[in-house]
């Protein structure tokens, strides 16, 4: 596509005149707007270009794994791999409130790259996959008086002490045209076609005070529900899917026992933007079998519900 040769074209050239012989910290989070932030400014800028994997302990599964061999084996960019999950978890113990936990995320974002640059012998600016949407979304809503929804980590949670200078070449995409950008960078298919993946992570799925323990649980029950909406052919159609782990015992019944175990909610959006979005009209056959497995599968869960909310009024992810 003409358009987007000329932006890559255009965002290179950009790229080039703002980092001159400056280096720059590119941190990836397994989402396509990062990986795409990194195949672009590689193109642009070589080895002046150092990316960081930041572990946050609030990953999927198999997330870390995903990245380091996309980039390193098939790219050859040179890639940090940093497990700062001790560190995030320690910051968010006790923390239950959903703008504090951004905060505290999007410092210790910071805190890790700039620690990350002081390991390559500093680093004079950050790159990120900041899109359009994110930077309405973080000012205020549309159309309506000046509140912040949410502090997008990548947008609201940057401290005024950082010292690298931002490069966020995506800035005025929106995820469509981000995606359109990838092929054109020649990204694999599969990778470009990702639901998006918010850089707070499972943080923001576990409502109230996050745990190991929750987060084990959380991520079965997500590979379980993502592994049916790929065997029933539907992740294309759907914008984002995910497993929502909610802070709620319920009772139950299991053979001849009772149970009193966590519910999971399930969520699942049509969007084209991420700024409106529809809830995905699943068969009650689909549900039905989802929520078998998981209770089956998963300990620590004995009650599956779906969420038939659209944004508006409620946003895509929990918190
Ligand atoms: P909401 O929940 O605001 O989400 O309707 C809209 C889209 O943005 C993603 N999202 C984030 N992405 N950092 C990100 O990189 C964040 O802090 C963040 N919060 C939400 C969300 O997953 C959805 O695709």
């Amino acid at each position: 596509d003409w358009t987007m040769a000329a932006f890559r074209e255009t965002e290179i050239a950009k790229v080039r005149a703002q980092v001159g012989k400056g280096r720059v910290i590119c941190g990836l989070s397994g989402g396509v707007d990062s990986s795409v932030v990194a195949v672009l400014l590689h193109e642009a800028i070589g080895d002046q270009l150092q990316c960081v994997f930041v572990d946050t302990g609030m990953m999927r599964a198999g997330e870390a794994e995903q990245v380091v061999s996309l980039f390193r084996n098939h790219y050859n960019i040179p890639l940090v791999h940093r497990d700062a999950s001790d560190l995030f978890l320690g910051k968010l113990e006790g923390v239950s409130d959903p703008e504090k936990k951004r905060k505290i995320i999007g410092a210790t974002f910071i805190d890790v790259f700039e620690e990350e640059a002081r390991n390559i012998g500093g680093a004079d600016f950050l790159a990120q996959g900041t899109l359009y949407p994110d930077v309405i979304e973080s000012v205020s809503f549309t159309g309506g008086p000046s509140v912040t929804i949410k502090s997008h980590h990548n947008v609201g949670g940057l401290p005024e002490r950082m010292n690298m200078k931002l490069v966020e070449p995506l800035r005025e995409l929106f995820k469509d045209e981000v995606r359109e950008l990838g092929r054109e960078l020649g990204l694999p298919p599969d990778f470009v076609g990702r639901h998006p993946f918010p850089g707070p992570g499972l943080a923001i799925r576990i409502p109230g005070e996050i745990t190991r323990e929750k987060l084990e649980i959380l991520r079965k029950a997500d590979t379980v529900y993502l592994e049916e909406i790929r065997s029933a052919g539907l992740y294309d159609e759907i914008w984002q899917a995910f497993a929502v782990l909610l802070p709620v015992r319920t009772v139950g019944v299991m053979g001849d026992g009772r149970t009193y175990d966590y519910v999971c909610a399930l969520r699942a959006v049509t969007s084209t933007d991420g700024m409106t979005a529809d809830y995905y009209p699943f068969s009650h056959e689909f549900l039905g079998q989802v929520s078998t497995r998981i209770i089956n599968e998963v300990r620590g869960i004995n009650r599956v519900v779906y969420d038939v909310t659209s944004k508006p009024p409620g946003t895509i992810e929990w918190e």
